[in-house]
């Protein structure tokens, strides 16, 4: 089967991690681009850590730096009011734990960044291609919202766009949105209604197909490749870590931005996902940030926006133990 291109958006971050070293590693793909975005940390933190799994694989690929803000959230004074967030970090013995560490636990980069931006290089190779090229966002968007604001023809290059984001009832970051919509709402609108076909993996299909236990990981360590130990030693202990930061005896962590890259990779890791009219909450309230589903309309419905809602559990696992032993 012939690779196809794509261009990896993140904002790596532990779960990104995974999920990039899977779609690097894949045979399906071919990873033209990799392009960072505030998120998790930083963006020059994003860039760094990318830059780190290129050198863990021994692979080179361009990486770019993107947007270091939301595109219209910060410009907002209070607008993180009745929100009930999400603990993101919590002061330890004088030492301040955060849901994603600044850094991988890897050397630091050899690698260097592109000097093209994120966005530009986004629209110029999508407007230069022949052929339609997909794009894995696994970040908050707003890479590709002021791609597309920046030229609305890139439309018209896109194959499909992957996201991890949304949830089907219960957020995380708060009761209702998941982190990367929330990050930047606006941006996952434009996504949202760009008229290209989407693909939104959500919290709870990712919960079903990308949960994984420590003694899971022990397993996949056993694998005994580097990549598939630094996995394992990096989940283990963002499980211990996430143990503290959310007062949780959990043994599990949910493995959010893979499962959604696993269904790039392999289409049946999805059991069932339908076309739905999906926008996102830019208002500011307590729901601000939240993927609105209009599920009034009978099916089926004449939407590009898939969104997933079951994953097979022991496939999407199973994906992830052979691309860890090549
Ligand atoms: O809600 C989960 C998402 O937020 C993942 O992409 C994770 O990396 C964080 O960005
Ligand atoms: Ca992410």
């Amino acid at each position: 089967m012939e690779k196809r291109k794509v261009i990896f958006d993140c904002d790596t971050g532990t779960d990104d991690a995974v999920a990039l070293i899977a779609a690097l590693k894949s045979d399906n793909l071919d990873v033209i681009g990799i392009t960072s975005v505030r998120g998790n940390i930083e963006v020059d933190k994003v860039v760094e850590n990318n830059l780190r799994i290129l050198d863990l694989l021994g692979m080179d690929v361009p990486v770019y730096r993107g947007c270091h803000r939301a595109m219209a959230r910060t410009l907002i004074p209070g607008r993180e009011k009745n929100t009930r967030m999400q603990t993101v970090s919590k002061e330890v013995d004088g030492k301040v734990l955060r849901i994603h560490d600044d850094e991988l636990p890897l050397p630091q980069a050899m690698g260097k960044v592109r000097k093209e931006h994120a966005c530009s290089f986004i629209v110029d190779t999508l407007l230069g291609s022949d052929e339609k090229i997909d794009i894995i966002a696994v970040g908050p968007l707003t890479n590709l919202g002021v791609a597309f604001t920046m030229d609305m023809r890139i439309t018209d290059h896109i194959g499909t766009i992957y996201i991890m984001g949304g949830a089907l009832a219960t957020g995380n970051r708060t009761p209702v949105a998941e982190a990367n919509f929330y990050d930047d709402p606006e941006a996952a609108e434009i996504v949202l209604t760009s008229g290209c076909n989407v693909i939104v993996n959500g919290i709870e299909p990712n919960l079903e197909g990308a949960t994984y236990d420590v003694g899971e990981l022990a397993e996949l360590r056993k694998i005994g490749t580097k990549e598939a130990c630094f996995v394992s030693d990096m989940l283990i202990g963002w499980i211990n870590k996430c143990k503290i930061l959310f007062d949780t005896d959990s043994e599990s962590c949910c493995i959010h931005d893979y499962a959604a890259v696993s269904q790039a990779i392999d289409p049946l890791t999805v059991t069932e996902m339908k076309p739905e009219i999906c926008h996102v909450d830019i208002s500011g309230g307590m729901s601000d940030g939240m993927l609105v589903v209009d599920r009034r309309i009978p099916q089926p419905v004449d939407s590009s926006i898939q969104v997933v809602y079951h994953m097979d559990t022991e496939r999407t696992h199973a994906l992830l133990r052979e691309l860890l032993a090549k």
